[in-house]
């Protein structure tokens, strides 16, 4: 049983890229008011210079060590907290989000997601080769561990963005109830 928080909740999403992450959790935010905290642009700022510069300039490996330190950072914070994809391939990052719930897994297929990141410069690990191939690579390797950490999962399907919202706005109050009914 993980342990909840007894004050305000900070949710944290998660999910392959072009699941929704970033634009869900402005709006999450602003209902929640709470700021949004985005790691892609936290890890950005610090580096300055933009992600694709970043795994070309020094690898995927320092790019994962720059995501940790910004992940420790941001969480424990009151805030929405919205994850690069593949913020569970460290076995580090998974415990933190285990420790810090409530994680919410948009879960999207390859499929529905290649249509709206194909050709997306800005993604480096789908710069070469085909899009859906490589989406279906990291949701083999991935949905096994969203899951492992989500406390939630919203199956994004063809679920317009303003349906998923209010699911989660439904998930949060319910896990709000939970909490001061403890
Ligand atoms: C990555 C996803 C990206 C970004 C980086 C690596 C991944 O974030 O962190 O390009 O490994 O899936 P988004 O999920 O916000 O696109």
């Amino acid at each position: 049983m993980k342990k909840k928080h007894k004050s305000n909740i900070s949710p944290v999403l998660v999910g392959l890229m072009g699941s929704g992450k970033s634009s869900i959790g402005r709006r999450l935010a602003r209902h929640l008011d709470l700021p949004l905290i985005d790691l892609d642009d936290m890890i950005v700022e610090r580096a300055g210079c933009a992600i694709p510069e970043i795994f070309a300039a020094h690898g995927e490996d320092a790019f994962r060590e720059m995501e940790t330190v910004a992940l420790r950072d941001a969480l424990g914070r009151q805030a929405v907290i919205a994850t690069g994809g593949g913020i569970v391939m460290r076995a580090e990052n998974l415990e933190l989000l285990k420790q810090h719930p409530p994680v919410i897994w948009l879960k999207a297929s390859p499929e529905f997601l290649a249509n709206r990141i194909d050709g997306d410069a800005n993604r480096p690990l789908i710069a070469a080769g085909d899009t859906l191939s490589k989406l279906q690579e990291l949701a083999r390797v991935r949905y096994p561990l969203y899951e492992e950490c989500a406390d939630y999962i919203l199956p994004r399907g063809d679920m317009e963005k303003d349906e998923a919202l209010e699911e989660i706005l439904a998930f949060v109050q319910s896990w709000k109830d939970d909490i001061s009914d403890q």
